[in-house]
């Protein structure tokens, strides 16, 4: 009998983070939900990542709406979430109460399968989340940020997702957010995890360097379950490889693939439109959607690439673009290799532009890598060069063990001192996510209600 492949739709999180910094506001994919939610996939990657920033601070959505919309339009289909482990949304770490009411009130409101991730793959980092989610009813996927260096090996990967599957991961996921696992590693990787645990596998890559179609294929040869892509005009480039083309292949090739092709082919339809509509207001680059070899050499993933782009646009220093990718990966080695993926990425890509700003390396830091000099994100893959941790750190102490051991509980303060201005525990956590974001976000909902109260008073 053939072998089922099935797919996760990114359009609605990764595909719309990486192409157009998640700049699509619930109302333009609203039309396809249904759609979406008929074609059969496995599940629909909607949440977590940069959505709930973004929502906030650029869309004025509230995303716990977003997602309870979603779900409402969309009762067939799995919902999944990209979370980072002890950092949930943002870039530092939480207290394990955020973690754990954070973890809860996402599967209440929706979601159906966690991915967690660390960016620096240290386990103790994604266990308060992975026991959360089982604990709640929904999937744990477990997952590996994917990466190249002289201290990433296989047998590594494997140890690791063997931790992970004691922690009660149900799938394993392989994230490649750089796009430069190979058609061979792949392969390979994926044959060595199949052989070391019974659990469905799900490959994550990006376009960014014209590998992902070839990976993709290699990996459904070695046993993977489930590949991640993106509807065709959300496609390529930064983003995933084109969901009907994946079909299309692997049905030549003997396997099942459930997707219903007039699904597909409304999606594409509609979602054309709607990328042209960015391509027009200069959103989308064309460089987010070109093949980007280089990336083998500087491993920068999709949203970071758009986000070096775009700093630099700000900064008025497009032109020095190529310096700053070069920069990357030596601050990267500096580091002891971490892998990068947020929020890693943000402070090795701030870190590099700020280099070559400044003419001068680390002269300025951020406070990020200072904590992370400082150990509170957690084992780095190798040891940080040692002259330049010492020289940002000047003297300060160092983390032993989980960070988050040395937090103190946040949720029930927050809750007191918000008082009426949060009205359910979604607003607490927004709160406690992005202050600044959620306060406005809470005035501008009071003062649009009043606003509107007004109105039909006047009206009447
Ligand atoms: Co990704």
């Amino acid at each position: 009998m053939a072998r089922k492949v099935q797919f996760v739709e990114t359009v609605l999180r990764d595909a719309n983070q990486s192409l157009i910094a998640t700049r699509l506001p619930f109302e333009k994919f609203e039309p396809m939900l249904a759609t979406i939610d008929k074609a059969g996939y496995y599940a629909a990657e909607c949440w977590g990542g940069a959505t709930f920033d973004v929502c906030l601070r650029y869309l004025n959505e509230d995303p716990w709406e977003r997602l309870r919309k979603i779900r409402k339009a969309m009762p067939n289909t799995k919902l999944q979430m990209l979370l980072r482990g002890q950092n949930v949304l943002g870039y530092s770490h939480y207290p394990d109460d955020f973690v754990k009411l954070f973890v809860k009130k996402a599967v209440e409101n929706g979601i159906d399968v966690i991915r967690i991730f660390d960016a620096l793959n240290d386990v103790k980092n994604m266990k308060v989340a992975m026991e959360t989610t089982v604990n709640s009813g929904a999937i744990a996927s477990g997952t590996i940020s994917y990466t190249t260096s002289p201290v990433h090996t296989q047998e590594k990967y494997v140890k690791m997702v063997k931790e992970l599957k004691e922690m009660g991961a149900s799938t394993i996921c392989i994230k490649d957010m750089a796009g430069i696992m190979g058609p061979k590693e792949a392969y390979d990787l994926v044959s060595a995890i199949k052989d070391a645990v019974d659990l469905p596998i799900d490959l994550h890559t990006h376009s960014t360097t014209g590998l992902a179609f070839m990976t993709y294929l290699k990996a459904v040869e070695a046993g993977v379950d489930i590949i991640d892509t993106a509807i065709s005009p959300f496609s390529g480039g930064t983003s995933q490889p084109a969901t009907e083309t994946m079909a299309y292949a692997l049905r030549q090739l003997g396997y099942e693939v459930e997707l219903d092709d007039s699904c597909t082919k409304a999606m594409a339809d509609y979602f054309k439109t709607v990328r042209d509509a960015f391509i027009a207001d200069g959103t989308l680059m064309p460089k987010a959607l070109a093949t980007d070899t280089q990336c083998l050499t500087y491993q920068v993933p999709g949203g970071m690439l758009s986000n070096l782009l775009s700093q630099l646009k700000q900064m008025n220093a497009l032109d020095k673009f190529e310096e700053a990718l070069a920069e990357t990966p030596k601050v990267r080695a500096d580091m002891g290799y971490p892998p990068l993926v947020t929020p890693t990425s943000q402070m090795v890509g701030v870190q590099a532009v700020r280099n070559v700003l400044d003419g001068q390396r680390y002269k300025t830091v951020s406070k990020e890598i200072k904590a992370y000099c400082r150990g509170e994100y957690g084992t780095t893959p190798a040891p940080i060069d040692p002259a330049i941790r010492e020289s940002i750190l000047a003297g300060e102490s160092v983390v032993e063990g989980r960070y988050a051991d040395t937090l103190a509980p946040v949720v029930e303060e927050t809750r007191a001192k918000l008082g009426d201005m949060a009205r359910c525990d979604e607003d607490v956590l927004s709160y406690i996510a992005f202050p600044n974001l959620a306060e406005k976000f809470f005035e501008d909902r009071k003062a649009k209600e009043e606003n509107i109260c007004t109105y039909s008073i006047v009206e009447a």
